[in-house]
């Protein structure tokens, strides 16, 4: 978990873990499980429309696997799970794909919420909920509120998330403040605007996976993932399941990860 502007903290953290020790199995020397993975969880309609059903069956179908991801989670050691649910270039499909959508993420809300809770599971959302429908606003503060006390999983879902978005609006909110006189642009650094992004209260993803064999990041976390492990799996989203999770998990465990360092100082 490496935060970005604490680059030399966390270099020292892995170092004493043993750096570039890929496939050892001197245990001390292993890198650490992922312990933040951010998924993009691609190919919800390519899934249905191979099978010749509409695209809002492949969507319900991923709700259903995020249900089962999250709860292999703690398992593998993940304390931090991120996914894509929607971004801000998801506009641009269908009125009736997107409100689809919106559908199935208030029902996911709603029947979640109790098994969340009484699994410890944290639940927050990133992203620019200011264009969302009041009441799913609403229903997504409600649910943040009632699940704040989770600690054996944070679940974050990106939903009308744009990284160059969030990054824009961080800015301008940063702008706001030293125009006013709150801050000196000297204090501007990397701790500074990473704590005030949506992802301010989490950590750096140290693991992102793409489903569905596009090996794009579409706009997902560049900030934060710019020190990020990629895994991209052909495997369609509704398709994807613990065990394939279980799989990534274990090779990323082979991974070097240098921090810009070199392997084995
Ligand atoms: C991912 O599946 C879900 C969202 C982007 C909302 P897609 O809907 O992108 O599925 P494909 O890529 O068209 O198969
Ligand atoms: C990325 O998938 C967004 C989500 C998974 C929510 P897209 O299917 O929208 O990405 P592109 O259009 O293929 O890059
Ligand atoms: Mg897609």
């Amino acid at each position: 978990m490496a935060r970005t502007g604490r680059g030399a903290l966390s270099g020292c953290v892995w170092g004493e873990q043993g750096l570039g020790t890929g496939n050892t199995t001197d245990p001390k020397r292993r890198p650490r499980p992922a312990e933040h993975v951010a998924i993009i969880m691609d190919g919800n309609g390519r899934w249905a429309t191979s099978r010749g059903w509409p695209r809002l069956v492949g969507h319900r179908r991923g709700a259903e696997r995020v249900r089962e991801i999250v709860r292999a989670c703690p398992d593998l050691g993940i304390r931090w799970l991120t996914i894509y649910a929607f971004s801000t270039e998801n506009w641009k499909r269908s009125t009736e794909e997107v409100l689809g959508l919106m559908a199935i993420f208030a029902r996911y809300i709603e029947r979640e919420a109790d098994r969340l809770s009484v699994e410890g599971v944290r639940l927050r959302f990133i992203g620019d909920r200011t264009r969302l429908d009041p009441k799913l606003q609403k229903m997504m503060a409600g649910i943040e509120a009632r699940t704040a006390h989770g600690g054996r999983l944070n679940l974050t879902v990106a939903i009308n998330y744009g990284g160059r978005d969030e990054i824009a609006r961080t800015m301008r909110a940063i702008a706001r403040d030293v125009a006013a006189g709150l801050l000196a642009p000297e204090a501007v650094d990397e701790a500074l605007i990473s704590a005030r992004l949506d992802t301010g209260d989490l950590p750096d993803p140290d693991l992102v996976i793409r489903t569905s064999g596009e090996t794009r990041t579409s706009n997902f976390l560049p900030w934060q993932a710019a020190y990020a492990e990629y895994e991209f799996t052909p495997t369609l989203w509704p398709d994807f399941s613990a065990q394939d999770l279980a799989l990534i998990m274990g090779a990323y465990g082979n991974r070097e990860r240098r921090f810009g360092g070199v392997a084995g100082e």
